[in-house]
């Protein structure tokens, strides 16, 4: 495969060759538009990408994806022509998403107003006080650096798509400006070193270029598809009018105590828009489907328990919750799990109908999903998803199960031995 353009040095798609989640996000750091924002959270952009073209090669198709995320179906369906909607409710995720969809942009005013941020940028003033993250992670000159490039992006705003891609290109390198080590799931790990740490200019400078080379391969494809994304909640609208998608290829959050609040911690403590951890739920976590015990202060089960939303699978979800109250108590009350699998599923639930109304008849749903098994009581998370998939409207669900997980005896997280699987629930109707 080859490409024509000045920018044909970059890696193309090619359909995956071991099983379509193998590599997920990592891959995508070869692709253009997709590398701009290392989320962890995504998934693979040729899986997505080879499901849409599948679509389009019976007609015409319009994409949906309600778990938006950084934006990676949005932009595989752009580059197969196909238009695309998508939401998501984590603003700072949202904000990614959206600036990869200003590829379109002028590159010569994008890098000329670059180049005069970086002309403008000095030591910038440390805020006061500093948050604890800010002063563990990064070293002081390296920080006045950064916050430097902040204050002068922020003096050349011209409020339009410019200043949105600027922002990405700065957020995107405020890891490696750390010398702090941050694992696969973003988290900071306080006992790990980076050997290399980048300097902020240099930095910026890379990101600018290579942004700017993949903008250049983007706007010389011919027939690109249209999409938008909105900072809004999958439990009250999938961002498309009514009846208006023909396929959603999406990965909700999986029931297993992962915090996508924390995940970009780093991020909006430099940004200012968090002081501390604490802060998390107020401006992020309260948005999120609720798939992690964090999520669970103050939470009373008993009426979601009840609810006609959850009654396909009602009995086994009371059992379950019944059965990790149990082991709570066992383990002296520490997690959650019981009510977040109620208001996990009682969120999932709400999902499905308003997919339901965002899908047209004949319609299908691909949903990249893992099960999981908190405190070692296994969730049948693929087959009460399509239950609550059909008592919604859908007609069918199948599941394709792609590989197994938690098989590992070096994994040094493993709570349990339950084998755990991921793959494709596929819903249509
Ligand atoms: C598994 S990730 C999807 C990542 C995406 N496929 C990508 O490639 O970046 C799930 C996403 O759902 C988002 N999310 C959680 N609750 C949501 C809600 N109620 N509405 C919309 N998005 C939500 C999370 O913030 C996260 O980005």
């Amino acid at each position: 495969m080859a490409y024509s353009t000045a920018a044909d040095t970059l890696v193309p798609i090619e359909a995956p060759k071991a099983h379509p989640l193998s590599g997920s996000f990592r891959k995508n750091m070869a692709l253009p538009v997709h590398r701009w924002f290392r989320y962890s959270a995504g998934f693979s952009a040729a899986w997505a990408e080879q499901e849409i073209k599948a679509r389009k090669g019976k007609g015409s198709v319009r994409v949906c994806d309600p778990f938006a995320g950084s934006g990676t179906t949005l932009i595989a369906a752009q580059r197969v022509g196909a238009d695309a909607r998508g939401v998501e409710s984590h603003p700072f995720v949202a904000r990614v998403a959206k600036a990869k969809l200003r590829w379109g942009a002028d590159i010569g005013a994008f890098t000329a107003r670059a180049e005069r941020v970086v002309k403008l940028a000095g030591q910038g003033a440390l805020p006061d006080p500093l948050p604890d993250l800010l002063a563990k992670i990064f070293e002081p000159e390296k920080l006045r650096r950064l916050l430097g490039l902040r204050e002068a992006l922020l003096s050349v705003s011209e409020h339009d798509e410019i200043d949105e891609l600027l922002w990405l290109v700065l957020v995107a390198i405020l890891r490696a400006c750390s010398p702090a080590g941050t694992a696969q799931w973003q988290y900071v790990l306080p006992n790990k070193t980076k050997s290399r740490v980048a300097d902020p200019v240099n930095a910026f400078r890379a990101q600018v270029a290579q942004m700017a080379t993949d903008m250049l391969f983007m706007q010389a494809l011919p027939g690109v598809g249209d999409a938008k994304v909105k900072v809004a909640d999958a439990r009250e609208t999938a961002g498309a009018p009514d009846g208006w998608a023909d396929l959603v290829v999406t990965s909700p959050p999986y029931p297993n105590n992962f915090d996508y609040a924390d995940a970009t911690r780093i991020e909006m403590t430099f940004l200012g828009e968090i002081a501390s951890w604490g802060d998390l739920q107020g401006t992020v976590r309260k948005h999120l489907i609720r798939s992690c015990s964090q999520h669970m202060v103050r939470y009373d089960a008993t009426a979601p328990l009840e609810d006609a939303l959850l009654d396909p699978i009602g009995e086994e979800l009371r059992d379950t919750y019944d059965q990790l109250d149990a082991v709570r108590r066992e383990k002296g009350g520490r997690k959650a799990y019981h009510s977040m699998v109620v208001a996990y599923f009682h969120d999932l639930a709400a999902c499905w109908h308003s997919l339901r109304r965002a899908v047209a008849e004949g319609g299908e749903v691909l949903f990249v999903i893992g099960d999981s098994a908190p405190y070692g009581v296994h969730l049948p998370v693929e087959r009460w998803l399509g239950e609550l998939a059909l008592a919604a409207g859908f007609e069918d669900y199948t599941f394709t199960k792609l590989r197994d997980r938690n098989t590992s005896p070096l994994w040094k997280s493993r709570k349990h031995d339950v084998r755990l699987h991921e793959g494709i629930l596929r819903v249509t109707g």
